[in-house]
């Protein structure tokens, strides 16, 4: 096992996947709280209830796994020295997008919390596609490393 990690990259690289799968999983259920909270009235019960889910999904989940999928990213990259090679430029280029679609999200919760509703269910569906595809390339380059 080469690079300054030793042997402990290969708990570090589990790591980051353990976090990749905690990452996407509240990446494909935020949009999808966004759907269901904008259905009810704004003030209601109902919306509070969706505004506290948000919340926890946002302070619990979503923003711990994308820390750590960083760090531990990062140390893999330095370990094993990728910054020259097209695959990991790629996946540095669509982790950097999936990170900004994170932004959005907190955005749009905080938006909801003011009780704005910018966007349309439909739009909203749209752009819940957008994690699913970003992780089917990530993982491809991250894997094949074409
Ligand atoms: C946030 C910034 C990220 C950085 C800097 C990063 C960096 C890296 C590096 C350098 C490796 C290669 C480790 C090695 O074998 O030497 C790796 C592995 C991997 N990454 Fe990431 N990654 C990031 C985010 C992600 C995301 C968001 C996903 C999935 C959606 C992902 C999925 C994977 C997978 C599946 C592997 C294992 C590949 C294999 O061993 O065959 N990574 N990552």
């Amino acid at each position: 096992m080469t690079g300054f990690l030793g042997a402990t990259m290969l708990w570090i690289k589990a790591g980051h996947v353990i976090f990749v799968i905690f990452l996407m999983a509240g990446l494909f259920m935020m949009p999808r709280f966004f759907v269901y909270h904008q259905q009810c009235a704004v003030g209601s019960d109902e919306d509070r209830k969706w505004i506290e889910r948000e919340d926890r999904l946002r302070r619990i989940i979503l923003n711990p796994s994308l820390a750590i999928v960083w760090v531990f990213g990062l140390m893999l990259a330095f370990n094993g020295n990728y910054w020259g090679q097209g695959w990991f430029i790629a996946k540095l280029v669509l982790v950097i997008a999936l990170s900004g679609y994170h932004g959005w999200t907190i955005g749009y919760f905080k938006k909801l919390q003011k009780g704005e509703r910018p966007l349309t269910e439909k739009q909203l569906r749209l752009l819940n596609e957008v994690p699913g595809a970003a992780a089917a390339i990530i993982v491809i380059l991250a894997v094949i490393r074409p």
